[in-house]
């Protein structure tokens, strides 16, 4: 069905892909994908195939494929302005509306939002906001991040270092000094011994603790985290732990920056993976979920106690410097607007909240005492199925195996799009919202049948 191949040879000689093993691809070993279209849950590529998409491209179609109510308000938008910038309190009608929105939706302590193009770029923005912040508060020494493993918060170079995954770190240079990693909020990889969420959560205030102690409280500016753990494993929390966490933050004078890239604008049935697990962040990282991927938009959202310290420091040293040529992109902006309103108009953080839990429940009685499924969890429109040798000890299977991905792979030959996740063998989900119960059954049932097609 190939219309012709001319594509695809172009892709292998002139195409460098993020996040995709070089020679392989090069070598034709790892196959392409071209795709032409999507609407609503499923995408098309230029081969034919049609797939449902149970991981919304990268956790970010949150609507679906195909709204047009969003691709007419990006042409809208084209046509009336392209583009201005938005330096020296330039604006357009579409970047103030989506301000506005945004801070509609925000918890009440959060003051602005700085616009931004990708969750990278945003939490860049985040951490010299930081540095910022402790400068004029006259702390110059109180600067180092503390994140988790296994957290995902970009590929840049501070936000790679912020994230905790060995492949963005090996053969790099990174992390950047700056940077320390914790515990990750894992309760099934959990450390032998500890056998209640409670005792977990107190474990990784113990470790916190520690490593708090042990650099010095004050050279940490702030602690960085997902609400939930997502290229990491798509991990909730264990019972309590923000709390704890928090209350650890506060006793040492140490910002929190919720980063909501993949829990922003309701995928865990929720508008905020803040308002969802009591957090009170300093600053909030958003993207994907903004615009629902239309168009590359993100955004940091400032705390009015950060806000405060921000116009002291422009009113001693002059306009702030920090901005990029297309922060508030009206084409993004006028995407956001439509997008959220979409949202709101459609209930799709209810139906997330709602199918979501129907998906997870389907997850578990289908696959919950298969003998190499060591957990199956999630929350909202997040899941996750992790494999095992041996539930009982939670024995891993050797990671050369590639479990996880063997299973992705057949689950893709069934026509189901799932994510084998970058480090173990754990296989996600995170479909649009849009999802029906009827797509949700086709999902668990297929995936019922590729664990059985490799594991038995
Ligand atoms: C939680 C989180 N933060 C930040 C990012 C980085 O966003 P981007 O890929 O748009 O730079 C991601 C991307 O998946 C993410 O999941």
């Amino acid at each position: 069905m190939l219309r012709n191949d001319q594509l695809a040879e172009w892709d292998r000689e002139s195409f460098f892909h993020p996040s995709t093993h070089l020679g392989a691809f090069a070598r034709g070993e790892l196959g392409n994908r071209i795709v032409t279209g999507g609407q609503g849950c499923h995408i098309e590529d230029r081969e034919g195939n049609r797939l449902l998409d149970a991981f919304a491209g990268l956790y970010c179609v949150n609507v679906g494929y195909g709204r047009t109510e969003i691709a007419d308000a990006i042409a809208a938008q084209a046509h009336e302005l392209a583009y201005y910038h938005s330096y020296v309190g330039h604006g357009t009608e579409a970047s103030v509306t989506l301000a506005k929105m945004i801070m509609d939706r925000a918890p009440d302590h959060m003051s602005k939002v700085y616009f931004g193009l990708s969750g990278s770029d945003a939490n860049e923005t985040n951490i010299k906001l930081v540095w910022y912040y402790n400068n004029i508060l006259g702390r110059p020494e109180k600067k180092k991040i503390i994140s988790r493993w296994r957290g995902y918060h970009g590929s840049g170079l501070m936000t790679g270092s912020l994230t905790g995954l060995e492949l963005f770190h090996k053969k790099f240079d990174l992390p950047l000094s700056q940077v320390v990693h914790t515990e990750a909020p894992y309760y099934f990889r959990r450390p032998a011994g500890i056998e209640t969420e409670a005792e977990f959560v107190a474990h990784c205030v113990a470790k916190l603790e520690e490593l708090i102690e042990a650099e010095g409280a004050d050279t940490i500016a702030a602690f960085i985290g997902e609400p939930v753990l997502g290229t990491g494993g798509i991990v909730p929390p264990p019972a309590g732990y923000w709390d704890a966490i928090q209350e650890v933050l506060t006793k040492h004078d140490i910002l929190l920056i919720a980063d909501e890239v993949v829990t922003g604008f309701g995928r865990l049935g929720s508008m905020f993976g803040s308002t969802h697990y009591g957090l009170k962040p300093d600053l909030m990282t958003i993207a994907k979920g903004l615009t629902s991927a239309y168009a590359p938009l993100s955004g940091s959202i400032v705390s009015d106690r950060m806000w405060q310290v921000l116009m002291q420091g422009t009113d001693e040293n002059g306009p702030i410097g920090h901005g990029w040529t297309y922060s508030a992109h009206p084409i993004g902006a006028a995407a956001g607007v439509a997008n959220l309103r979409l949202i709101d108009e459609l209930n799709l953080i209810g139906n997330a909240g709602e199918v979501g839990a129907y998906f997870l429940s389907g997850l578990r009685e289908a696959l919950g005492e298969h003998a190499h499924v060591g957990e199956v969890r999630g929350e909202g429109l997040m899941a996750a199925v992790e494999f095992v040798k041996d539930r009982d000890t939670r024995t891993l299977f050797d990671p050369k195996e590639t479990i996880g991905a063997k299973v992705a792979g057949a689950l893709l030959k069934r026509g189901i799009i799932g994510r084998a996740m970058p480090q173990g063998d754990i296989l996600g989900f995170a479909p649009p919202f849009c999802m029906t119960r009827a797509e949700a059954d086709s999902v668990v049932a297929a995936t019922k049948d590729s664990v059985a097609e490799i594991l038995g």
